[in-house]
């Protein structure tokens, strides 16, 4: 066991666990933030996906102890009232069906979304979001309306 210290949400949380341990399940079973889900386990499906210093990472294969200072963001952190731009398009379009990837396809896109903003991008193309979100995946197939809700939160 060892002792960290987190940065998750704009708050620091410790923790004491097994330096081994996934940060999904630090994130689940240590301090009931439960939006972000298990799916795979493997870096496949993207269920578990979270902001590490504001990049897209998986959860499920970040060990705890390769975190450091860097700061973590959940679906939980992402906005105060789930009013992030991403989050109201997708209400704006129905996107979710049975809803369980969801956490993770917002946190993709989100990511997207600030890449496209780096290179002065507001005009993401179904090719760039193709590449972008093809790691999370949909067992509902809501491809189409996450399409749609990632191109009106770009504008
Ligand atoms: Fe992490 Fe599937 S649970 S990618």
């Amino acid at each position: 066991m060892a002792k960290y210290n987190l940065k998750i949400n704009g708050k620091v949380r410790p923790v004491e666990v097994d330096p081994a341990t996934p940060v999904l399940w630090v994130l689940r079973d240590h301090l009931n933030l439960v939006g972000t889900k298990y799916g795979c386990g493997i870096a496949q499906c993207g269920a578990c996906t979270v902001h590490l210093n504001g990049n897209a990472v998986r959860s499920c294969q970040l060990p705890v102890s390769a975190v450091g200072s860097q700061a973590i963001t959940t679906i939980e952190g992402l906005s105060e009232k789930g009013d992030h731009p991403v989050q109201k398009a997708w209400l704006e379009h129905d996107v979710a069906q049975c809803g369980y990837c969801q956490a993770g396809q917002i946190m993709s896109a989100v990511s997207l979304l600030k890449s496209m903003a780096a290179a002065n991008r507001s005009d993401p193309s179904d090719e760039d979001i193709q590449a972008f979100m093809s790691g999370n995946i949909c067992r509902c197939g809501t491809y189409t309306r996450v399409r749609a809700a990632i191109k009106d939160a770009a504008q």
